[in-house]
């Protein structure tokens, strides 16, 4: 039976493979086709809707994202026998644009995940104004790897900067967990955590998530 969820990366740096091929039992399909990006045309004659992930700056957590959201979508459709969704990873640099621009080609809209860090802003602008735009895609920007324990003042500051912009944001802010760390290392995703409070935490995140993305299928 085909999954509902299929997840694609782009990135020659190949981080996700390397993540995937340490999961034993993922939730969804997956393939590294940044080789091959061509073979994402294909994408559009599957119905499914075709999610990409971007921001060029490297470590916002556009893998981490990808994977995650993936597979708790993965988790609510599991009962679908065709592919639902399809989430793109993509290079966190500028020599590889034309990889990234070849996957909004075959896009039904953008993620942008941006940490909520000062530093993080002027890339995520370029990359908002100099690809995903001018592209035409819907987008909506989502705030990554906020630690609670730092208090709101700079997750304030980053949602105020994103609302100067006109940016679209996503409610949602996804957390920062040392589980998530941890996970790439262990070769985990959000739905196989151990069961504990921090882990039901960064779950929580990503349902929280997928269902204001309205990814969860119908009633
Ligand atoms: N919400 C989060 N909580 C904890 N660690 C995170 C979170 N998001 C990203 N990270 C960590 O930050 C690093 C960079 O994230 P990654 O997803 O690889 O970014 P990118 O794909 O944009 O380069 C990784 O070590 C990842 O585990
Ligand atoms: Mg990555």
């Amino acid at each position: 039976m085909p999954a509902a969820v299929y997840v694609v990366s782009i990135d020659p740096q190949a981080s996700t493979v390397w993540w995937a091929n340490r999961i034993s039992d993922l939730p969804f399909d997956f393939s590294q086709e940044h080789e091959t990006p061509e073979n994402l045309a294909i994408l559009k004659d599957t119905g499914a809707k075709v999610h990409v992930i971007a921001n060029q700056k490297g470590g916002v957590g556009k893998t981490t994202v990808t994977l995650n959201l993936g597979a708790v979508v993965a988790d609510v459709l599991k009962e679908k026998a065709t592919l639902q969704h399809v989430f793109i990873d993509t290079p966190g640099s500028l020599q590889d644009e034309n990889l990234l621009l070849e996957a909004l080609k075959f896009a039904h809209d953008v993620i942008v995940p941006m940490p909520p860090e000062p530093l993080a802003f002027d890339p995520t602008a370029r990359t908002i104004q100099k690809v995903v735009e001018p592209s035409g895609l819907p987008y909506k920007v989502l705030v990554n790897n906020w630690d609670p324990r730092d208090g709101k003042t700079e997750l304030g500051e980053t949602r105020d900067y994103i609302a100067a912009q006109g940016w679209p944001a996503l409610e949602t802010t996804i957390r920062r967990y040392k589980v998530h760390t941890r996970a790439s290392a262990e070769g985990r995703v959000v739905t196989q955590y151990d069961e504990n409070k921090p882990s039901f935490k960064a779950r929580e995140d990503f349902y929280r998530l997928a269902i204001e993305l309205g990814y969860g299928g119908g009633e």
